[in-house]
């Protein structure tokens, strides 16, 4: 069973990506980001899901800011002011550790060298944090995943180009980008392309047990916001990244290349630069994951639901 290192600003698709993570592998930490809403709600909102799952993994608080600049915008309008769909769950009984994020993160894959895959998603501001404490903390990951990034411009933030993960820390993703000499990158577009019909997860979420339950009640507010927006399906960018984390051999389709983030632009701050023609020189780091086994994919969510 793969091991993972869980980076997350729950929101409700990354929800949907640990309990992937709790049904198909070992969950070895949680370190929480803000980003699709405050620290504290997206804190809250992790042992809520542990306390779900009976799961006893560590959680750890991580930054309440990107590195230097105010965001722009949350995600609450998608995901809920609490970000988990505002259904006033009960305070949470799972613990929170001491140890903030960065740090553990650093301590674990000290402890567990190579063993551990990182998923990162959320805001990129706790893997920036670690690496400008240790800058080998790459040389001791089995891989990086990273939910992130709109390859080809069609993001969804007001800043057009930029997805939100990267675009709500800018900073940080530049730091990250530029320390792994290799990672998984899952953007926004291909999550477009890997949208699950209304009417089947409807069906999932009909068969499925205490999960299904919980995640129904959670995503409705998001699903009622795409339809309003002409997306349809149920969108679930971090499960696909989660699905990739799992298991990189749904992979179909990927492309590696170079990938920079854009920290400036009066449109653009928080794009992502893709050296599709590789005309810059610089080391093609990102495996941009572009299609992926849908039916596979698929069964994994289903399964993660209880379905
Ligand atoms: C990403 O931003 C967040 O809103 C989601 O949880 C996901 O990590 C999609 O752009
Ligand atoms: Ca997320």
């Amino acid at each position: 069973k793969p091991q993972l290192l869980i980076d997350t600003d729950p929101g409700v698709d990354d929800a949907l990506a640990i309990l992937m993570a709790h049904a198909h592998a070992d969950i070895a930490g949680l370190s929480i980001a803000a980003g699709n809403v405050g620290l504290e709600h997206t804190v809250r909102n992790a042992r809520t899901l542990l306390d779900l799952m009976g799961s006893a993994a560590p959680v750890f608080a991580g930054c309440a800011t990107p590195l230097v600049r105010a965001p722009d915008e949350d995600a609450a309008f998608v995901h809920g002011a609490d970000g988990f769909g505002d259904i006033g769950f009960a305070e949470p009984k799972a613990p929170l550790s001491a140890e903030s994020a960065a740090l553990a993160l650093l301590r674990l894959t000290r402890e567990r060298p190579g063993e551990l895959t990182l998923v990162a998603l959320a805001p990129l501001t706790n893997l920036a944090l670690a690496l400008r404490i240790d800058p080998t903390l790459p040389e001791r990951v089995a891989r990086l995943v990273v939910m992130g990034g709109a390859v080809t411009g069609h993001g969804n933030t007001g800043k057009v180009p930029a997805e939100f993960n990267v675009g709500f820390d800018p900073e940080a993703a530049h730091v990250v980008f530029e320390a792994f000499p290799s990672f998984d990158l899952v953007d926004w577009e291909a999550t477009l392309r890997h949208a699950f019909d209304d009417a089947e997860f409807d069906t999932w979420l009909a068969a499925g047990d205490k999960r299904a339950d919980f995640f129904g009640r959670i995503v409705a507010t998001a699903r009622r916001y795409n339809a309003k927006h002409d997306r349809s399906g149920v969108i679930a960018a971090d499960a696909l990244a989660m699905a990739v984390a799992i298991d990189p051999s749904i992979v179909t389709r990927s492309e590696t290349r170079a990938v920079a983030v854009e920290l400036d632009g009066r449109l653009t701050r928080g794009a992502t630069v893709v050296d599709w023609a590789a005309r810059l020189g610089r080391p093609a780091q990102a495996n941009i994951v572009l299609e992926v086994d849908h039916a596979r994919f698929a069964a994994m969510v289903r399964r993660a639901l209880g379905a």
